[in-house]
């Protein structure tokens, strides 16, 4: 149930019922506080404005026309011409009822599309940093979401897996492979290709051989490409252990790496040429956008193809989008990279909107995010300086919340409190992320998010197993159906439905913008009114069989709503802690 849109549905029927064009704006929205009801609708005094009407004159005449018979227990005018709108208690008993009765919440099902999604993509032959994980853990929120909406998610893993470095990372292989005589581990990428990046610029005999292998790779040489893959696939193996300490879903299948493309880009160039977008410009082929001015107030120009042959990181966007509309059918493209790349990307869509590659159409969004910083202000580093590695990060979080965890239940057993101390650690990591406003850089705060108050993952967790806890106390099976029927007689019952019956909207919101923090904050307020009612209205003695059955009610729907806003942010539950 989308209750926001129902409602939007009804007042611009009757707005338009007394005169308003058809594409009026009802503007319904939820209302900040109580006493102006559940929703208001804020779009009169816009329209009557273009009537040349008295704006409470007209939300009086809406009202009139207002079919909310059995959904509205109260409409009101407020102000200039607000509508407050406060909803039955009977009609959000029933709703909350289908919610209960749905294994999706009541979810309406969407019109499925092909939406890809490019996310986390680290480079090869080097660690996963801090610098991926927001790409990562926010991307797969926004995958987890769609997915349960009922779209078609591609993950699409855009890893960087090809450029000239590659012909001094293959040198380096052999060398090692030759002076070690076995498969090396490649344990520490870091090192590796510090060292291989040492060994090109003392050792001219290497750097020549290096060069050598650029050009072999390019053209396709089989035993280039052997070593080149196995570079690929040790770097993989290593990030698919931290996607899964993560719970991130991303897996091999999904890595759809810059090479992916390579074949396509002569093709892109020569047709860019003939299209006359792009030109010879001191050797290289460059395409000159009036949208964009360089220091000079001049068209920029963006190389496509450098002198030397190369192609760059922008030619490889240009045909990694028009590869997913072609192939894979993207209905929609949502891009989760770091601000530093906005740039970048919109020069490339710009190339790829007039070139025709993809249709307006068909979105391609970047979901930009900012920095990570540390609690000084400053991009998050080691205290010696170098960037963080994420599993040594992830190591310090299980860390931190093992001292936690065993802090407030001495007697759990090793194993429980080992598996515990994981989902508190990593769900904090993860909601921190999660939680903030996504544009903006944010600081990376320890003793923040692994707080028990607060909107953090262990407050959530806790959230989540106290109202279990209700049904462990009354030995009730939270699986099985309950009997009786909802009734919210007391305020704060029909305040808390009102806010479950939320979800829908709220996961709308995320899946349009891409902003998972809104889920976090929803879910948290939820927890909140949760307590107020537990407080405030007893559970198991109530006197009375039928309010004790439908309070059981309210709280089995908020455990539910719980658990799946939190699954699709990729936060897991426990049932005790
Ligand atoms: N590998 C790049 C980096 O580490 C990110 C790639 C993002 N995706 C894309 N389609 N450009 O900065």
């Amino acid at each position: 149930m989308n209750i926001q849109a129902l409602l939007s549905e009804k007042v611009s029927q009757a707005m338009i019922a007394v005169g308003a064009p058809a594409d009026c704006e009802p503007m319904v929205r939820q209302s900040a506080r109580v006493q102006f009801g559940d929703y208001q609708a804020n779009g009169i005094m816009a329209v009557a404005k273009k009537l040349g009407q008295q704006p409470r004159q007209l939300a009086e005449q809406v009202v009139q026309h207002l079919a909310l018979d059995g959904i509205a227990s109260k409409v009101e005018i407020a102000g200039p011409g607000f509508i407050n709108i406060f909803l039955a208690p009977e009609w959000l008993a029933q709703q909350a009822e289908s919610a209960l009765a749905s294994p999706r919440l009541d979810v309406t099902p969407v019109e499925a599309q092909t939406i890809v999604i490019d996310y986390s993509a680290p480079n090869v032959a080097k660690e996963m940093h801090v610098g991926h994980v927001r790409s990562t853990i926010i991307g797969d929120a926004a995958a987890r979401t769609l997915e349960f909406l009922g779209h078609n998610v591609i993950r699409a893993n855009h890893v960087g897996d090809w450029g000239t470095q590659f012909g001094m990372l293959i040198a380096y292989l052999e060398k090692q492979q030759r002076e070690h005589h076995e498969a090396i581990a490649l344990a520490d990428l870091e090192a590796f290709y510090r060292e291989a990046k040492k060994t090109y610029d003392e050792d001219e005999a290497f750097a020549e051989r290096a060069r050598g292998y650029v050009v072999k790779l390019q053209g396709g040489d089989e035993y280039c490409r052997t070593m080149w893959k196995k570079l690929v696939d040790i770097t993989m193996t290593q990030n698919q252990t931290v996607y899964d300490r993560l719970n991130v879903t991303l897996t091999r299948k999904d890595v759809m790496g810059e090479s992916l493309y390579n074949d396509m880009l002569p093709g892109i160039v020569a047709d860019l040429k003939a299209k006359g977008l792009a030109v010879e410009s001191e050797g290289a082929t460059v395409v000159f956008l009036d949208e964009f001015k360089n220091k000079e107030g001049e068209p920029m120009g963006v190389i496509i193809q450098k002198k030397d042959g190369g192609y760059l990181y922008t030619t490889t966007d240009i045909a990694c989008a028009k590869y997913r509309y072609e192939q894979l059918h993207a209905d929609r493209v949502l891009y989760y990279i770091d601000s530093r790349q906005h740039q970048h990307l919109m020069q490339a869509w710009t190339i790829v909107r007039k070139a025709g590659y993809v249709p307006e159409s068909v979105p391609l969004e970047h979901h930009m995010f900012g920095m990570m910083l540390g609690k000084d202000g400053r991009p998050f580093k080691t205290r010696s300086g170098g960037t963080i590695k994420l599993s040594d990060l992830l190591d310090e979080a299980v860390e931190r919340a093992t001292a936690l965890v065993a802090e407030k239940n001495p007697d759990m057993d090793a194993d429980e409190l080992c598996k515990l101390a994981n989902i508190v650690g990593i769900g904090a990591v993860k909601y921190a992320d999660l939680s903030k406003s996504r544009t903006t850089d944010y600081i990376f705060d320890w003793d923040n998010m692994l707080a028990f108050e607060g909107n953090t993952a262990p407050y959530m967790q806790y959230a989540y197993t106290r109202v279990l806890s209700v049904f462990r106390k009354a030995g009730i099976d939270e699986t099985a159906p309950l009997a009786g029927k909802i009734q919210l007689s007391d305020a704060r019952e029909a305040q808390l439905a009102a806010r479950l019956l939320q979800f829908e909207e709220t996961i709308t919101q995320v899946a349009r913008d891409g902003t998972p923090h809104v889920m976090c904050a929803y879910l948290y307020d939820l927890a909140g009114l949760f307590s107020g009612f537990y407080e405030h209205c007893p559970i198991l003695s109530a006197e009375d069989e039928a309010v004790r059955q439908s309070r059981l009610k309210l709280a089995l729907l908020t455990a539910r709503t719980l658990k799946q806003g939190l699954d699709t942010l990729g936060i897991e539950t426990v049932e005790r802690m």
